[in-house]
């Protein structure tokens, strides 16, 4: 199968990728700074050759511009001199040099000259091995002095710098790459630990944690943000957990009533009166109907995360008045029009289980009052709940008074449909003393305009 390099280079592994980019770049970087130290290494070389073929030559010069050349003539390091009189003879030579044939015709002699600058010459031709600098100075008498210099000392130091370099290098990337991959080994490590303390997560129980490396470093910080969110998890687990259970202990109660019923109906047929049994078998289908409704009001609550199923103008005091109508104790001082954004079918149900609640606690009277500005309160003057309780409520399954007879109140889910309803829609619940009784506020934001 055709596979692109590139999809080949993201398939291997974070350790690989990292050695073998930095092994990369260290690898340019040491091949660009070795082929300039050669050139400037040839550069400088070049210029001290120069510039002592140089001074030979201009000593030479000054000789013949005097008269006082010997013959062969002397230089101390080896320098090739030939004196050129004005005819293109040669003169003057030191020691080995040739006598007949010019080092540089009269053409290139012009050329050199006019350049100022000492120009490279293959010695092979005059028997010389290796290259030649070769400098051309004009004396007096239209004679030419040529001066050359073999550099083959020099081709041979920059051999040998190039090849030490050219072990050195490999040496060097091959090094590096050898370190980063065992630091990048020990960098991953407890990543790898990280990887492993999940994929145990998933296999043996819940309450574990992902191991915390010592260092505190990224890998640090990350194995603490994902202890936060197991232990978020595991919370909201154990909190759905309670609330299967506490769901099915609420079902039981009248489930076991309704089989009671009817097993001890059947069980003595003579004598019954049936009415009575569908009428207690009805009382606690419709508990068990309530139950369900509640329920799947909360989960449609929490399915949409506080957002409400709908955002349409809804006239909240037409919702008050028709919601407390209902019942015999309300009084009502509501303020009209008070218009909220939202679902008017879950403002309502606010409205009954607080007036539910209210009147089941209440000793006379429950009066609801609803503002211009959107706070609705539900006061009655019942035992009222206290201080200390009064957070509580709110939650799922939460009845202060459990003592309590099956046919009054439900669950303990009115006031937790009562919160979640009005959060969904921008507003806030408090509860507080009405001495005597209880009183409930709800600020719901108003829409203007
Ligand atoms: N007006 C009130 N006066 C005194 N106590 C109250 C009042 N309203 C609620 N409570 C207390 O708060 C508890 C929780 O109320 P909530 O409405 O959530 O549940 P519930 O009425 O018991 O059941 P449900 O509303 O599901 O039928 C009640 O059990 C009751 O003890
Ligand atoms: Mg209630």
């Amino acid at each position: 199968m055709a596979d692109s390099p590139l999809a080949w280079w993201r398939r291997q592994g974070l350790r690989f990728r990292l050695t073998v980019a930095a092994a990369a770049v260290l690898a340019l970087a040491l091949a660009l700074s070795a082929s300039v130290l050669v050139s400037v290494l040839e550069r400088a070389l070049m210029d001290t050759v120069d510039e002592s073929t140089r001074q030979q030559a201009q000593a030479v010069r000054v000789a013949a511009d005097g008269g006082t050349l010997t013959s062969p003539i002397t230089t101390h390091d080896g320098t090739l001199v030939q004196v050129i009189d004005d005819r293109g003879r040669i003169t003057h030579v030191t020691y080995g040099t040739d006598r007949l044939v010019p080092l540089l015709d009269a053409r290139a002699r012009a050329k050199v000259l006019a350049e100022g600058k000492a120009t490279l010459l293959d010695g092979r031709p005059y028997a010389i091995p290796g290259f030649l600098r070769v400098i051309v100075l004009r004396a007096d008498r239209g004679q030419t002095v040529v001066a050359a210099r073999p550099i083959s000392e020099i081709q041979t130091s920059l051999v040998t710098a190039g090849k030490v370099l050219l072990i050195g290098t490999p040496a060097l990337v091959v090094l590096l790459a050898v370190a980063s991959w065992l630091m990048i080994g020990r960098t991953l490590r407890p990543i790898a630990a990280l990887r492993k303390g999940a994929a145990d997560i998933t296999h043996t129980a819940r309450s574990r944690r992902l191991p915390v490396p010592e260092s505190r470093d990224e890998v640090h910080s990350l194995a603490t943000t994902l202890n936060g969110m197991l232990s978020r998890l595991e919370e909201a687990e154990q909190r759905q957990r309670g609330l299967v259970s506490d769901a099915a202990h609420e079902l039981r109660s009248p489930l076991a009533s309704i089989r009671l019923q009817l097993e001890v109906a059947l069980g003595h047929p003579e004598g019954q009166d049936w009415r009575e049994t569908a009428e207690g078998v009805l009382e606690d289908t419709l508990r068990l109907s309530r139950l369900a409704e509640d329920l799947l009001a909360l989960a449609r609550l929490d399915e949409r995360g506080g957002v409400p199923a709908r955002r349409e103008p809804v006239d909240l005091d037409e919702v008050v008045r028709q919601s407390a109508d209902r019942y015999a104790e309300a009084r009502l001082t509501v303020c009209d029009p008070v218009v909220v954004r939202g679902d008017a079918l879950d403002l309502s149900r606010v409205l009954t289980n607080l007036m539910d609640n209210a009147v089941r606690h209440t000793a006379s009277k429950v009066e609801v009052a609803l503002t211009a500005d959107g706070v609705l309160t539900v006061t009655d003057d019942g035992p009222g709940i206290p201080a200390q309780d009064r957070e509580r409520v709110f939650n799922r399954f939460t009845r202060l008074d459990t003592g309590r007879s099956r046919d009054e109140g439900g669950a303990g889910l009115g006031l937790a449909i009562v919160r979640e309803t009005v959060r969904a829609h921008g507003g806030t619940v408090s509860l507080e003393d009405a001495e005597p009784g209880l009183r409930v506020v709800i600020t719901l934001p108003v829409a203007r305009g």
